[in-house]
């Protein structure tokens, strides 16, 4: 699989196939899924995943609703689901857009379904979208104890600019803020990402800042729900 490029148009379109998922998966994986926007329909499904895979900070039916309610064409959101064949959600993920500057808001994928690409999948079509709305960069918080999703956004050339002291509540656990520089991402696309031909990850310019006080890139959209991105 290629590396995301930052120019194509999004792939949330109707039946596109998670890049990933086409591969020689394990014969214990579910089918190939696709990856389509997501309406209010799948909030019922992409709460039941939240909740397994986000057990101490899951975030609620209102939280989603309120993100899809931004989700119109002009909207500050977008949100992607990845469905297999037989109707099954079986990932998520989410992109908030503001001013110039983007936001991963969550990424997820069913234990079932994780390592067969389609995380990658899915935040290739977030950093599409970016792109194309114009964001400079892309910025995403991720707890310092999660290497495996660290690992994907190394591969994808996101670098490590700070860490959010006690970020989540109520483990009280540190986020890793991370940020892909679009444009240069989209000026020279294949020395950022290639996540499934296992690309090195990007060397760190040097070490993450605290950026707690004050925020080192401040967000023109504060929420007060914790990210999962
Ligand atoms: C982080 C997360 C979204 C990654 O999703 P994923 O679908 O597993 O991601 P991918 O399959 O694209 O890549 C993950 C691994 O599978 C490997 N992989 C990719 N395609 C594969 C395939 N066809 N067969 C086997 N392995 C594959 C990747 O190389 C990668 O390996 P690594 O973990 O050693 O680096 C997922 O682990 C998850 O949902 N975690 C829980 C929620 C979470 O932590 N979200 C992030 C919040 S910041």
């Amino acid at each position: 699989m290629t590396g995301p490029s930052t120019t194509g148009p999004s792939t949330t379109g109707p039946d596109t196939t998670a890049p990933g998922a086409a591969g020689p998966a394990p014969a214990d994986r579910a089918p190939a899924a696709r990856l389509r926007p997501m309406r209010w329909w799948h909030i019922a499904p992409v709460l039941a995943l939240e909740l397994e895979l986000f057990p101490e900070d899951a975030w609620s039916a209102g939280m989603f609703w309120s993100e899809l309610a931004e989700a119109h064409p002009g909207g500050t959101r977008h949100y992607t689901v990845a469905v297999t064949p037989d109707g099954a959600v079986v990932g998520y993920a989410g992109l908030m857009a503001v001013g110039g500057d983007g936001d991963v808001q969550t990424i997820a994928v069913d234990g079932r379904h994780q390592g067969t690409g389609l995380g990658a999948a899915l935040l290739t079509d977030l950093v599409r979208e970016a792109a194309r709305r114009g964001c400079a960069d892309l910025l995403l918080e991720v707890r310092v104890d999660n290497t495996r999703a660290q690992r994907l956004y190394e591969r994808f050339g996101f670098e490590p600019v700070g860490i959010r002291r006690g970020y989540y509540q109520p483990a009280g656990i540190d986020a890793l803020v991370m940020r892909l520089d679009l444009a240069a991402a989209s000026a020279a696309p294949t020395e950022h990402a290639a996540p499934a031909d296992h690309a090195a990850p990007a060397a760190p310019a040097a070490a993450p800042e605290d950026l707690d006080e004050p925020a080192g890139h401040p967000r023109p959209d504060v929420k007060k729900d914790t990210p999962h991105g």
